[in-house]
């Protein structure tokens, strides 16, 4: 059966500021690296991404410039499409969403869906501001937090304690715009009926076998049951309710959610116009005349999960119910497809600590493109990508990972290769005679490469793939440590040129396996062996050599080289410090009062949080009692009866004790097992939910509240004092 169709998506980011590395490694690296792995597999594919330029975050920070929305975005729609390009970031096509098809586009399918009944209106008392002239929605209003007193929350959330607001909960309001008082106003507005529509949702979603994270934050919406949600919003900002729906449409415009999703739908429509052919973008949206139906994948951060995996799906799936319910037998509309998967990844923290942006702590891509080649940063990236919990971008592992891996061992295997051949081969590829075990095993290693990595390309798992494909050029490394070919050069030539042979072929594959990953690093190494014909990863199509033929030998016996150099140029300590130094001067010099409202999966603006002021002192002989001991964690799992805790058995040396810990939120059971902690082990044992918690394991919490493993080298037993 040949493939699906692939319609893969990338979180539209507000143009409403640059690009940081945060967010490269949320939504855009990751897809990057599958769908170039899918091009080169020859997978009919089309990836769609652009930016979302509506909004009240873009609209209130147009009014505090004094700018008008259009430039704000126009500007940083330009940077946001450069700064992808410099990467390498391939999209198919990289659209608006303030564009003439994406306003009909969203224009035509709340309009259907309102026809058939999909939204249900409702009148509810809201804040306006008298003096602006206008309801104040989500942002566009401050108070205090009813719930932590911070005094900065805003209508929609608390950013100190996480609580959901409505504008309403906050403690004196007051309008961002104009610093009035505002007052209530009566105003209506369309909603999708998520509550109505939760049963259809919940089965949907229960046929989904995605990630353990998006599935948990997605139950757990559901466990606290949906509800109906705006799609409409009182703003001059956005694509407007269009007319010739029945009520009120004046001033609103549709939910900045509603609108930007369907970009993806018309940013797919602009696509296929571009490729000459309008009709085609429903090849990849909606199912089939023979029921093919084509798959939909979203790459997201994970604080867009609620809206890809819910939200969104609701809409095409009331746009599907009135496409029915019109009932136009003479053109039916075929039905839109629903994401068969939604990878979404964690967040990327830099240095240690929280990216944001208004504290300078973030990496500018294009700053560190003027700094480094793309494949560098791409590369330390990727190896360290947020797929199953928050990474941690540092300068000095960039440095490490780039210099260790990618220089020492994928650069230096094939510059061994190559310039081996160049001296003692005559820059040709020797024929390979009677060859012997290990020359074997290193093919056969190569032939299961592009099924094996291709597969971990396919299940999304990227630090798998990329590990996989260096760790083939390390069995090269192995493989020439192991035949020695500067011995046999000397005592046994054709298994020297066996030798070249074979690592040469490496090589080749290593042209077509590094692509994804490393494209500029991957072409000049396809340009040292002299090969052509590799088809392109940044469109797709199923001429040249693809991804399955990496596993064969590529290279001809005879075949003529190019000129060996230098693969992998080497991160210098100069230049990492100098990236150093200008995030230190950077966060030095930010003020914290002007946030900017970033773009998916990298940042919530947070307010700075203050050490815990230190406890009341003590003498060494309150210290003393606490005996402490190192533990090593043997079993960890979820409590069966609380659900903040965690039941773990640890191994004391001793003994084992059962220990209960509040730590279910923040570490999962599988990140603890093996490891040796800190026990305070002569706590009198106390029963919690029916279990019997028999000492207390030390955590560190963060001051974001945060808890953190103290770990420890002691072996079980030794005592911590
Ligand atoms: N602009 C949103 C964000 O940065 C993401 C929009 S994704 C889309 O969080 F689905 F709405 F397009
Ligand atoms: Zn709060």
């Amino acid at each position: 059966m040949p493939d699906r169709p692939l319609l893969v998506t990338s979180a539209l980011p507000y143009a409403n500021g640059p690009l940081h590395l945060g967010h490269l490694a949320g939504a855009y690296l990751p897809a990057d690296l599958y769908v170039r792995q899918q091009r080169l597999a020859g997978r009919d594919v089309v990836w769609v991404c652009g930016s979302d330029e509506h909004g009240a975050a873009i609209a209130i920070r147009a009014r505090q410039e004094e700018t008008s929305p259009q430039a704000i975005v126009d500007r940083y729609h330009a940077e946001l499409k450069e700064a992808f390009a410099g990467f390498g970031i391939a999209f198919d096509v990289y659209g608006r969403t303030t564009s003439q098809t994406h306003r009909e586009t969203s224009q035509s399918l709340f309009r259907s869906i309102e026809a058939a009944g999909g939204f249900v209106r409702q009148t509810s008392t809201q804040l306006y501001d008298p003096e602006a002239g206008l309801f104040l929605a989500d942002r566009f209003v401050v108070g205090t937090c009813p719930v932590c007193g911070y005094d900065k929350a805003y209508g929609d959330q608390c950013e100190n304690c996480g609580s959901t607001l409505a504008p309403d909960d906050l403690i004196e309001p007051s309008s961002t715009l104009s610093g009035a008082r505002p007052e209530r106003r009566e105003t209506t507005h369309w909603f999708l009926p998520l509550g109505e529509m939760q049963p259809q949702l919940a089965e949907w979603i229960g046929t989904k076998e995605w990630k353990p994270n998006v599935l948990g934050q997605v139950r757990s919406w559901l466990d606290g049951g949906l509800s109906d949600r705006a799609m409409t919003r009182d703003l001059d900002w956005g694509v407007p309710v269009p007319p010739g729906v029945d009520g009120e449409t004046d001033g609103k415009v549709l939910y900045v959610w509603f609108d930007a999703p369907i970009g993806y739908v018309s940013m797919t429509k602009e696509w296929a116009e571009a490729e000459g052919d309008a009709e085609r973008w429903r090849r990849y949206w909606q199912v089939h005349p023979d029921g093919t139906e084509p798959e939909l994948v979203h790459f997201i951060g994970k604080d867009n999960i609620v809206f890809h995996c819910l939200v969104f799906p609701a809409t095409l799936m009331a746009a599907n119910r009135a496409a029915d319910a019109a009932g136009n037998a003479a053109q039916p509309d075929r039905p839109f497809v629903l994401p068969s998967n939604v990878p979404a990844n964690e967040f990327l923290n830099l240095e240690g600590r929280k990216l944001s942006t208004s504290r300078g702590w973030a990496v500018w891509a294009d700053e560190a493109l003027a700094a480094f080649d793309a494949d560098p940063l791409r590369y330390a990236l990727a190896v360290g990508l947020p797929e199953t919990k928050d990474a941690d971008f540092t300068w000095a592992d960039f440095q490490n990972r780039v210099n260790s891996e990618l220089a020492d061992v994928v650069g230096n295997f094939c510059n061994r290769a190559l310039t081996f051949a160049e001296r003692f081969c005559d820059n040709a590829v020797p024929e390979l005679v009677g060859p012997s075990d290990a020359d074997r095993q290193m093919l056969a290693a190569l032939a299961a490469a592009p099924a094996e990595i291709g597969r971990a390309y396919q299940d999304v798992r990227l630090r798998d793939a990329v590990a996989q494909t260096v760790q083939i050029a390390r069995l090269g490394n192995q493989y020439l440590q192991e035949t020695e070919p500067w011995k046999t050069r000397k005592t046994d030539e054709q298994a020297m040129r066996n030798t070249i042979a074979v690592a040469l072929q490496v090589c080749a594959g290593l042209g077509i396996l590094l692509e994804p990953v490393v494209p500029g690093v991957a072409g000049r190494l396809r340009e040292m062996l002299n090969l052509e014909g590799v088809r392109s990863s940044e469109r797709a199509g199923t001429d040249g050599l693809g991804w399955d033929d990496a596993g064969r030998p590529l290279l001809e016996p005879g075949h003529a080289l190019g000129t060996p150099g230098i693969l992998v140029e080497k991160v210098e300590d100069e230049a990492v410090e100098a990236q150093r130094e200008l995030l230190r001067t950077r966060a030095a010099n930010a003020s914290p009062e002007s946030p900017t409202t970033t773009a998916s999966g990298a940042e919530a603006a947070e307010p700075e949080t203050p050490y815990a002021p230190l406890a009341d002192e003590i003498v060494f002989d309150q210290f003393a009692p606490l005996d402490m001991r190192v533990g090593r964690i043997v079993a960890a799992e979820p409590h069966p009866n609380a659900d903040k805790l965690l039941r773990f058995d640890v191994d004391l040396g001793f003994e084992t004790r059962q220990v209960l810990s509040g730590v279910r939120e923040h570490l999962a059971p599988e990140d603890l097992l093996g490891q040796r902690v800190v026990v305070v082990a002569n706590l009198k044992p106390r029963t919690i939910r029916g279990l019997e918690s028999n000492g207390m394991i030390l955590f560190a919490e963060d001051r974001d509240g945060r808890l953190l493993l103290v770990t420890t080298d002691g072996e079980p037993g030794a005592i911590v004092k």
